[in-house]
């Protein structure tokens, strides 16, 4: 049974939110017509609202159909419409994943762990897979044997970090560019303020009436990236969903383009001096 603050938020969500997310993704669905779950719920919803149950199990990198075993028990579900590995990360079963220590981490293996997913859409228990913190060096690692190419890679990506470099590998591999913290977390623990506190954005908001956070949306949007922005507040969740009807100026693309760039989310506690990560360049090989 599902309580009705939950069902208010999945209700918004969906009208809201996640429209523009759910059909870009469907048009890169393997399926001409994805079967919808829980009466509608799209994955964009379900990733925001149901995080803490699908992070469990996708995050971690047990993976594959043993992963999904864990989601249908947790969400009642038989099949979701998109299967993403959280992280390219595999930790033990009994960490916190807060307070990793170094030997809870385990080798995580790219190919492996495709293969496992592919195995996942291929007894239906997935209709579409994908991916998320992949580097381009990581995704062409496992798009060397892939018969099942990821539809979406989801990534940090805002105007503070713009991913420019990803997003053409993506668009040239025909996957789908998905942008979390979309307005850099806006001062969560893993965010920062330097998007929602960045006067290039102040000045183009205010001279366009709109406010900051529907610039950053905005500018995602432009990029032919999907904002997967959350908010727990009707009103913003209204004001997130309009930046369909408006567009920049050469000049503001410009403006925004100049933004000092800077990773939000480094991720530093995956790195260990004897583990398969030893660096945050080795992590991102590379790529931050
Ligand atoms: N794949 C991954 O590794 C990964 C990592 C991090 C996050 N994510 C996903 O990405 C999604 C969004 O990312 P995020 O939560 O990190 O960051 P975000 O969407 O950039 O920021 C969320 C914060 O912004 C506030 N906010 C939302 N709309 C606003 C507006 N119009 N004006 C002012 N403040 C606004 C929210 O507060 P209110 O609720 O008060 O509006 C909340 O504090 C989440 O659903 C999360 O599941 C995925």
């Amino acid at each position: 049974m599902i309580d009705q603050n939950l069902k208010h938020r999945i209700d918004q969500n969906l009208k809201h939110q996640f429209l523009n997310s759910e059909l870009r993704i469907r048009s890169h669905s393997r399926f001409d017509s994805i079967p919808i779950l829980i009466s509608n719920l799209t994955w964009a919803a379900m990733e925001t609202v149901f995080q803490d149950y699908i992070s469990s199990i996708i995050y971690w990198g047990s993976g594959g159909t043993n992963g999904f075993v864990g989601m249908e028990w947790k969400l009642g579900l038989e099949y979701v419409d998109l299967y993403l590995v959280h992280w390219p990360i595999r930790i033990k079963k009994s960490a916190d994943r807060f307070k990793l220590i170094e030997s809870d981490v385990l080798h995580f293996d790219i190919k492996e762990t495709w293969k496992a997913m592919e195995e996942c859409c291929k007894l239906g228990l997935a209709n579409s897979i994908g991916v998320s913190n992949y580097s381009c060096s990581k995704l062409s690692k496992l798009l060397e044997n892939a018969t099942i190419p990821p539809v979406v890679n989801q990534v940090e990506m805002n105007v503070a970090w713009q991913q420019q470099k990803l997003l053409q590998f993506c668009k040239e591999k025909n996957i789908l560019v998905s942008a979390w913290s979309p307005l850099g977390a806006n001062g969560a623990i893993w965010g920062s303020h330097q998007v929602m506190q960045n006067p290039v954005l102040k000045d183009i908001a205010a001279a366009k009436d709109k406010s900051v956070a529907q610039v950053a949306l905005r500018w995602i949007h432009e990029q032919g990236a999907i904002p997967v922005v959350k908010s727990f507040n009707k009103e913003r969740m209204k004001e997130n969903i309009q930046i369909f009807d408006w567009k920049f100026t050469d000049e503001e693309v410009s403006q925004i383009q100049h933004v000092p760039q800077a990773k939000g989310f480094r991720g530093e506690r995956y790195v260990f001096p004897k583990g398969q990560y030893k660096s945050i360049e080795e992590l991102w090989d590379g790529e931050i």
